[in-house]
């Protein structure tokens, strides 16, 4: 993870590095730190904790210090891999000789055998990072040879084993900053006469829509009033570079009248679902339109089975098209974890098709079982967010979510908006392969055209009611979520959201599962938050309440509108409109998200920045 930000150019460096790391803190915000250069020199200011402690220790010692002034800079928001989130171990990283400056996102996975013959040959370590190896080895590596910067840094990068992407400074030449890229994100803004660097173009969007997305394997020399030098980090060959227009509305990355971004994302769901299924449910002629699936219809209509990957709320989406294309497509699918698939050699070849599932499109584990599968000559169709990320560029077919940028660390509206995919998709499948009938199509067909009016209608009531479900729970250790079928994966998916922001202990089950096991815990002081939606397993799951009542535990359950039998027996009930089983989950998921943000909300906690989390993870 963590967030690299760095400005080249005439402008003060120091608000865009500052206001800059501020909107990469979504990847890590566990300590951050600025270097600033001017002629022959660099003031560098690091500190443990977020943007605003580093921004109040710079404003407390370099208040009418001329020596933040400069137009070239460099800056790095971490979430720690290789030592604690202190001073010293926050990025930038200095040399032993005190001239070369360098940040960096990534893992240097050699750098314990790098850092031997460094000490070997007299250097030494104030951190216990894999960063301050790198940026010695570079020194090392200048030296020895009596090398260019740019010389040094590839024939370094060369010798690297793991991921980065870096921005590199001479002190001495405070002109030129070196950037490079290997598996972590590295956006570059170009406009005449200046640089801006940044993990994702977010933190430059108000300077420059021209940006370049360097591919794994780049370099870049940046010069102050000189033209963009792009390079091969292998061999050195220059590169043409291709200038993306970027098209990201500013208001969507600011949090309005909202206190937290996740009640914004949460409340933005009836809009994003309509722009997920825009242009793709055509409802005047009742088509779905997914062209990365038209192209490839073959493939899709002879798949013998399908393999889904992804990681935490996406592994969740995943488990949920599991049940989609299994029920309406009637094609086998397995459910995988990225980082256990790409582990132990998975058994796939030419045939298979693979559906990699990412909102940000970084997330390194993921990433990493694309590649694996395109290896192995498997055919790979991907659901991201994040439009030209890493994964939306790799995979051979694929469709964006569009729910916009999700700025809270907890995944809400991507979320719903991979359901919402997953739902067309399968919907599009069983029309291919003809395993549903015309009238069950067209009623789910019309039913997914109303969902958004359904969540609108669903947010304005439960809003107080989840609020004083909350003032009675907030107390509590634990909490148990149970759902049954397509609504298991929502149980998961609402203890996940409640333990990550609220770091209440809760676990996600299927609801018959509770015998063989949480029952055990179930006492008056135990909440069990139950997903009873009429269309679903409803005589089963009356049962798992009686269960549950029999030992004195507190039961949450979501309810149809004009449910009687569990209303009945449920300590407290939350309503949601009627639907099929099958989208359910698009409504179900929301009063779960409000409990956790409430929650979250009343305990006081930072809900957008939850600790030890962040959003992209970008390690593995
Ligand atoms: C992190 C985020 C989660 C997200 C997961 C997978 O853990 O905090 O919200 O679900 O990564 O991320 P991806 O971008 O691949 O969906």
């Amino acid at each position: 993870m963590c967030g690299i930000i760095g400005y080249l150019g005439y402008r003060e460096a120091y608000p865009i590095l500052i206001n800059g790391l501020k909107k990469l803190e979504y990847r890590g915000y566990d300590s951050s730190g600025i270097a600033i250069f001017y002629k022959n020199g660099y003031s560098l200011y690091k500190t443990k904790g977020k943007v605003d402690e580093l921004e109040k220790k710079i404003s407390s010692i370099s208040f009418h210090n001329r020596k933040i002034i400069g137009t070239t800079g460099i800056g790095h928001t971490r979430w720690a891999t290789h030592g604690v989130p202190n001073d010293l171990n926050a990025h930038p990283h200095v040399s032993n000789s005190n001239e070369l400056i360098m940040i960096h996102n990534g893992i240097i996975e050699n750098y314990h055998a790098i850092k031997i013959i460094l000490l070997e040959n007299g250097f030494t370590f104030k951190s216990k990072t894999d960063t301050e190896v790198l940026v010695n080895l570079i020194e090392y590596v200048k030296k020895e040879n009596k090398i260019s910067l740019e010389e040094a840094v590839r024939i370094s990068l060369n010798e690297i084993i793991g991921a980065y992407s870096i921005a590199i400074v001479d002190k001495s030449h405070p002109e030129t900053i070196i950037i490079a890229k290997l598996g972590s994100p590295l956006a570059l803004g170009i406009n005449e006469k200046e640089f801006f660097i940044a993990s994702d173009p977010i933190p430059f969007i108000n300077y420059t829509k021209n940006a370049l997305y360097l591919k794994d394997g780049e370099m870049a020399i940046l010069k102050k009033n000189k033209e963009l030098d792009l390079r091969k980090i292998r061999d050195n060959h220059k590169l043409n570079p291709i200038i993306n227009k970027l098209k990201i509305n500013l208001k969507e990355i600011e949090k309005g009248k909202y206190r937290y971004f996740m009640l914004k994302e949460i409340y933005e769901q009836p809009k994003t679902i309509s722009d997920t299924l825009r242009g793709r449910l055509i409802i005047s002629n009742k088509i779905i339109c997914i062209d990365g699936i038209e192209l490839n219809k073959e493939i899709f209509i002879n798949a013998k089975c399908i393999t889904i990957v992804g990681c935490g709320s996406s592994w969740h989406a995943g488990l949920i098209g599991e049940y989609l294309l299994e029920q309406l497509a009637r094609i086998p699918v397995e459910v995988e974890y990225a980082s256990e698939f790409r582990y132990r050699n998975p058994i796939i070849d030419k045939n298979d098709l693979i559906i990699v599932i990412s909102q940000s499109g970084e997330t390194a584990d993921t990433l990493a079982a694309l590649k694996l599968a395109k290896k192995k000559e498997a055919f790979v169709f991907g659901i991201c967010n994040i439009v030209g990320s890493s994964i939306a560029r790799s995979v051979d077919a694929g469709i964006y979510t569009h729910a916009g940028p999700e700025i809270s660390v907890a995944s809400t509206k991507s979320f719903t908006a991979q359901i919402t995919v997953l739902i067309l998709l399968a919907l599009k499948l069983a029309k291919y392969r003809s395993t549903m009938s015309e009238e069950r199509y067209q009623f789910l067909f019309q039913e997914l055209g109303n969902v958004p009016n359904k969540i609108n209608d669903l947010l304005k009531i439960d809003k107080h009611v989840v609020k004083n479900i909350s003032k009675v729970f907030y107390k509590f250790n634990n909490f148990l979520y149970l759902g049954r079928g397509i609504n298991f994966p929502i149980a998961l998916e609402g203890a996940l959201k409640l333990k990550e922001i609220s770091y209440i202990h809760s676990e996600g089950y299927p609801a018959a599962e509770m015998k063989h096991g949480p029952i055990a815990l179930v006492d008056k002081n135990m909440p069990v938050v139950i997903i009873a939606t009429k269309r679903g397993y409803y005589e089963k799951i009356i049962g798992n309440i009686q269960e549950i009542k029999a030992r004195k535990g507190k039961i949450i359950a979501i309810v149809n509108e004009g449910d009687v039998q569990v209303s009945m027996m449920a300590d407290y009930v939350i309503k949601i409109p009627e639907i099929s089983e099958e989208l359910s989950p698009l409504l179900t998921i929301i009063p779960l998200q409000l409990l956790a943000y409430q929650i979250a909300y009343i305990k006081g906690k930072n809900i957008d920045q939850p600790r030890n989390l962040a959003k992209s993870v970008t390690v593995e």
